[in-house]
């Protein structure tokens, strides 16, 4: 190690697990390099990831209202059409506002910010371009990449990652879907209420892994409404270009004869790797765990002192808020505070609509541990604002611990169900019990009752239905 640093800390890697922990240490007062290889800070979650996503997902919503709700609202919009490099234009824009932004709280805290690819050549020591710094401590949060499967082959133009769906130059007639995960909901929606004829096969015998069972066969079936094809307990094995279409190979998942299907463009959404190439890593002997990804203790420390790891690229979800909770903790613990993260108060949400949204633990889960619990359901249709703003597909599920009633889960589908979980997270981070939250006053009419009526549904009994 040297004696003297360049800098207190250099974060490779710009995106949410990156940047917010650059700032944060910033904040404390360490002096800062974040290095990123992209030109635009931000990482996948603002350049190709969460705010892209979104802000396709919002217009298209948008649009499936204008064509199937505001007839029964009483609004007359004759002539409706979409223009869809309009629709790029805009989203593109949200992007690159969302980047300066990025970039201007760099300014503002007095992080350095600089583009280019960066390796550690030896603790407390990085090359970047060519050029050598040293830093007291080394943050890897290089973050993930999509990946195929055998025998396909991601060439962004017929068959796209989410990088490429997130910029079609055109509707496709068909579009297949291989994975009924994250991406494939949301970004197969996107393009379905455009117009394309959308069929999502998945390996699985349900959509939405890991989200609550009975819950994720409602979803579908409102995805299916909306128009969504899918072909469950399918394993996709190829793809083959042609001049006039893309065929894709596909078997029963428990082995069976071969069937093609053809689309004009494939949306390959089989997962992410994390990115632990070109860093350097193995010249330093950094572990890895058995799924590829940097092995760290609590304290985001690998086996090499002074190189720390956060965000995708170490076990756990792979989500954005988790990655920042990760980078401000880490930052807090390198600037001499006491910091942690509670893993299982994490939600998950799929932006789809309905929405989709989770934290802590299923009822499948509890199950196989033998955990005693409480579950308790309230449908949207009996909730008055649901009924108001005329989406009443969904239910908020709570499941509490048999014992003490500590709230161990809840599950939500259906409008704003992103925004209302965080009601139900603060009470997870508070150890609420169900009764809690079935005492505290909730607004009216607001969804937000739909989870009181939940709340009180697991520990006694729910008053509107
Ligand atoms: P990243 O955001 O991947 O950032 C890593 C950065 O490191 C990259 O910019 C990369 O260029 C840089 N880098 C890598 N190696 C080097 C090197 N050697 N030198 C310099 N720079 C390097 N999550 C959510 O929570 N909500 C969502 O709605 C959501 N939507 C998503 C939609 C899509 C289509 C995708 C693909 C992902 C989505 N995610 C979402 C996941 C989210 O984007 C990731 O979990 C998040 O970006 C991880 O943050 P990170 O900082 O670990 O890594
Ligand atoms: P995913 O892990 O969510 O889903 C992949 C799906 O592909 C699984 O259901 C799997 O069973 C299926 N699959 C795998 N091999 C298959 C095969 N051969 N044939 C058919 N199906 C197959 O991965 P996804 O959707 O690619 O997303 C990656 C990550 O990005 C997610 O884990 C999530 O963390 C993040 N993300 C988060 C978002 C959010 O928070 N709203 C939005 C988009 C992505």
């Amino acid at each position: 190690m040297p004696d003297n640093f360049d800098y207190d800390l250099a974060v490779i890697g710009a995106g949410p697990g990156g940047y917010v922990c650059a700032l944060r240490a910033a904040q404390l007062g360490l002096k800062v390099i974040c290095i990123d290889k992209r030109m635009t800070p931000g990482g996948t979650c603002l350049n190709v990831g969460c705010i892209p996503s979104k802000a396709l997902l919002h217009a298209t919503e948008r649009l499936e209202e204008a064509k199937n709700e505001f007839e029964s609202l009483g609004i007359e919009a004759d002539n409706l059409r979409f223009n869809l490099a309009r629709m790029m234009e805009r989203k593109n824009k949200v992007v690159s506002d969302t980047v300066k932004g990025v970039g201007f709280l760099f300014k503002k805290n007095n992080v350095t910010a600089r583009t280019g690819e960066a390796t550690i050549t030896a603790p407390g020591k990085l090359h970047v371009n060519g050029e050598k710094l040293t830093a007291r401590h080394i943050v890897i949060a290089s973050g993930s990449a999509p990946i195929s499967l055998p025998n396909i082959e991601i060439d962004e133009q017929t068959i796209v990652s989410s990088t490429g769906a997130l910029s079609l130059p055109k509707v496709p007639e068909r579009l297949v879907v291989i994975g009924a995960g994250v991406i494939g909901v949301e970004l197969g929606s996107v393009w379905q209420r455009l117009g394309a004829n959308v069929t999502v096969v998945e390996y699985a015998d349900h959509i939405a892994p890991g989200f609550d069972r009975g819950l994720s066969k409602q979803f579908q079936r409102s995805l299916t409404k909306q128009g969504l094809k899918f072909r469950l307990s399918t394993k996709v094995t190829g793809a083959e270009k042609t001049p006039d279409a893309v065929k894709i190979s596909m078997q029963p998942a428990a082995g069976g004869d071969t069937e093609t299907l053809e689309a004009d463009v494939v949306l390959v959404a089989v997962g992410r790797r994390p990115i632990t190439q070109g860093l350097g890593l193995e010249a330093l002997g950094i572990a890895l765990d058995k799924n590829g990804r940097i092995a760290t203790d609590a304290h985001y420390k690998t086996n090499v002192d002074g190189i720390y790891a956060v965000g995708d690229v170490i076990p756990g979800l792979m989500l954005a808020h988790k990655a920042e909770e990760e980078g401000i903790a880490l930052a807090e613990q390198l600037a001499g505070h006491a910091a942690h993260v509670r893993y299982d108060a994490i939600p998950s949400v799929i932006y789809t609509q309905p929405e989709f949204a989770m934290v802590g633990r299923t009822e499948e889960a509890l199950k196989a541990d033998g955990v005693e619990y409480r579950a308790g359901s309230f449908p949207f249709m009996a909730n008055a604002r649901a009924r108001a703003i005329a989406c009443t597909d969904g239910a908020v599920k709570v499941l509490s611990c048999a014992k003490t009633d500590k709230i161990l889960g809840v599950h939500i589908l259906g409008p704003c169900a992103g925004e209302l979980i965080a009601e139900a997270t603060l009470a997870m981070e508070f150890g609420a019990s169900a009764e809690d939250v079935a005492r505290t006053c909730h607004a009216h009419p607001t969804l937000s009752e739909a989870v009181k009526e939940a709340a009180m549904a697991a520990y006694d009994m729910p008053l509107h239905i």
